[in-house]
């Protein structure tokens, strides 16, 4: 990348942090990228130290939504290096969802050494502790100061970083959700935009009363069809066949997911990728053939889920039976921590800045 302006700061936080105990979300690294587009370019790319910004109140991001972010999580080796995993789809789908929110396009090399940028710089605030990582939060935002339904002119990017501990340290429950929808067809549930997440406050609180940690979202048109969980994708092991729902434009295509896919299939696994009915999943999971659930997402990795509520009725998984989930984790584990080999090339050491600049 061209002109990186790197301002250091001069006094790092990162010996004041408890990486044992670590909260998701809450602590942020030194340092951020911020990138403007000026309504032609991608501008002036720049690190500096993390600090407040100033929003003007006309910014059209707070009143009309262009917002799109992207999540994603750095590890390190053994020996010490920053480790980063497929970053180059993270580029791809935030572009998905910036055409989708009608915003401009950030070029898949500015975004991947961005990462590559502000990773290599931050690696010593990478967890050396498994099940920790750094996440790394790509976002993009509206800019133009205006009152007025139209898109903006001009747009923010910026990554900030995160470390992390476990996001779901223990097995979750899930309510299906038969009221509330989180996407349509033809809607942006395929977007990672911020809408969609404000959306399924509401009812994911009601939810969290009722003991649930995440609603298990049905389509749209007949609350027939399972879609997705708040931050995962969503996978049902049969006997016979493992069933997540088909990326059909209302579900966003995670990149766990398709991880997950990839390593269920080297295994030779059938892996069925289609529409599939909360009847069809109550009445094999009567005949004994639903032998475990997981979520798949990078932020909880794999998650699995002990209990399914579905109208009066519960669906409960042992976690004797949990096998298959449990050596996707192991797998993308040591993928990510290095301590296997990547014949698929998915996991690439983070370049620093010197790459960069
Ligand atoms: C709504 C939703 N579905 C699925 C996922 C999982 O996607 P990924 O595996 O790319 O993190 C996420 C998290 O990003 C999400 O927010």
């Amino acid at each position: 990348m061209k002109n990186l302006n790197v301002t250091l700061t001069n006094e790092s936080r990162v010996g004041e942090v408890d990486f044992h105990n670590l909260p998701f979300g809450k602590i942020i690294s030194d340092h951020m990228f911020q990138m403007d587009y000026d309504g032609e370019n991608w501008v002036n790319p720049r690190i500096s130290p993390v600090e407040k910004m100033s929003i003007h109140p006309m910014n059209m991001a707070l009143h009309y939504g262009q917002s799109i972010f992207e999540g994603m999580k750095a590890s390190r080796s053994k020996e010490g290096v920053p480790l980063l995993f497929r970053p180059e789809l993270h580029a791809k789908r935030m572009n998905a969802s910036a055409k989708r929110m009608c915003m401009p396009e950030l070029p898949e090399e500015i975004f991947v050494e961005a990462i590559h940028a502000i990773v290599g710089l931050e690696k010593e605030w990478i967890p050396k502790i498994e099940g920790s990582a750094l996440y790394v939060r790509p976002f993009m935002f509206a800019m133009d100061e205006m009152i007025g339904v139209r898109a903006s002119f001009t747009y923010k990017f910026m990554i900030i970083c995160l470390p992390v501990g476990p996001y779901y340290p223990k097995p979750i429950k899930l309510l299906v959700e038969q009221h509330y929808i989180r996407a349509a067809i033809g809607g942006v549930g395929e977007a990672k935009t911020s809408g969609n997440y404000a959306a399924a406050l509401y009812p994911s609180k009601q939810g969290r009363e009722k003991g649930y940690d995440q609603l298990l979202w049905l389509d749209a048109e007949k609350r027939k069809f399972v879609q997705e969980v708040g931050t995962m994708n969503i996978f049902f092991v049969f006997k016979n066949e493992v069933v997540t729902p088909s990326t059909t434009g209302a579900i966003l295509k995670g990149i766990t997911r398709m991880t997950a896919i990839e390593i269920m299939k080297d295994k030779g696994l059938t892996v069925n990728e289609r529409e599939l009915s909360m009847d069809e999943i109550v009445s094999r999971y009567e005949a004994g053939e639903l032998i475990e659930v997981f979520g798949t997402g990078t932020a909880a990795l794999v998650a699995n889920v002990e209990e399914v509520k579905y109208g009066d009725m519960f669906l409960r998984f042992e976690s004797k039976n949990w096998d298959l989930s449990t050596s996707i984790r192991t797998e993308i584990n040591q993928l990510r921590y290095g301590t296997i080999a990547d014949k698929k090339g998915w996991t690439v050491p983070a370049k620093g800045i010197e790459m960069a600049v």
